[in-house]
């Protein structure tokens, strides 16, 4: 019998293959059954607004890359990135890719023939200062084929910064994490702001076992429409450094 915590280790630790086998830490929270669950709801839509902060200068290792994700534990991890990455090695292109945050929309899972994969959709480096923060959504725009299209805007001026559709499965866990790959850590405080997740239907019990890691902290879930709509106020990564 696995206890709650080491159900969020193993799905902590599946996410954590993510990239590199590289020394790495993640500070993360997640809300959700810890398994997908039959008789829970189908999360249809996800929205949340995002302050990154002041990128680290001199990035390391395989970088930094912080990001809200929607999984159903044991298919593909929708994945919108904040990301920092070491001289050279940005997925984004310009003359400032050493400097600023790349925003990218990305999914970690299976391609048709099952194999994992990094999907990576559109990128933009995050040239506005990041106090502007980055309103971050994503859409079941298909339920039949269970199609999730994911879209970052700068939250000031509405400009599209990153978009990616593919099919995924049912979702119905929302974790963040602030993943390190032995990186340069965050310098700033992150948070997420008016966090706001939508059921097909009702789930009254859905945000019952929340589990922060490494000292994220976050205003309890709350419902005001009997647990279809649930909204998180704030979610707080401290600055590692
Ligand atoms: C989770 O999603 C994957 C696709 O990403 C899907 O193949 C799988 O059936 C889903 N799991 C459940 C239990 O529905
Ligand atoms: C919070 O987000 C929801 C969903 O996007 C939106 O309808 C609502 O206006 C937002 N509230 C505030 C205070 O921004």
């Amino acid at each position: 019998m696995h206890s709650v915590g080491q159900i969020f280790a193993t799905i902590l630790a599946i996410s954590a293959t993510l990239v590199s086998a590289k020394p790495r830490h993640d500070d993360s929270i997640t809300f959700g059954p810890t398994i997908y669950a039959s008789g829970k709801q189908d999360i249809i839509k996800f929205v949340t607004t995002t302050y990154p902060g002041a990128i680290p200068s001199n990035q390391k290792g395989n970088g930094l890359f912080l990001w809200p994700g929607l999984t159903n534990s044991t298919g593909d991890l929708i994945q919108s990135v904040v990301g920092s990455y070491p001289p050279g090695a940005s997925e984004c292109s310009g003359a400032n890719v050493n400097t600023e945050w790349c925003i990218s929309s990305e999914v970690y899972g299976l391609d048709a023939s099952g194999n994992t994969n990094q999907f990576v959709g559109q990128l933009t480096t995050l040239d506005a200062t990041p106090s502007n923060g980055l309103k971050i959504t994503y859409t079941l725009t298909d339920p039949s084929a269970y199609t999730w299209t994911q879209v970052v805007t700068d939250a000031v001026t509405g400009k599209e910064m990153a978009t990616y559709t593919k099919n995924s499965g049912p979702m119905t866990i929302f974790e963040a994490s602030v993943e390190c790959q032995d990186c340069s850590p965050t310098i700033a405080d992150q948070t997420y702001v008016n966090t706001t997740i939508t059921f097909a239907e009702a789930d009254k019990t859905w945000s019952s076992v929340p589990e922060a890691e490494s000292g994220a902290t976050f205003t309890t879930p709350t419902t005001s429409d009997g647990g279809v709509t649930w909204t998180i106020a704030k979610i707080t990564f401290p600055a590692e450094s």
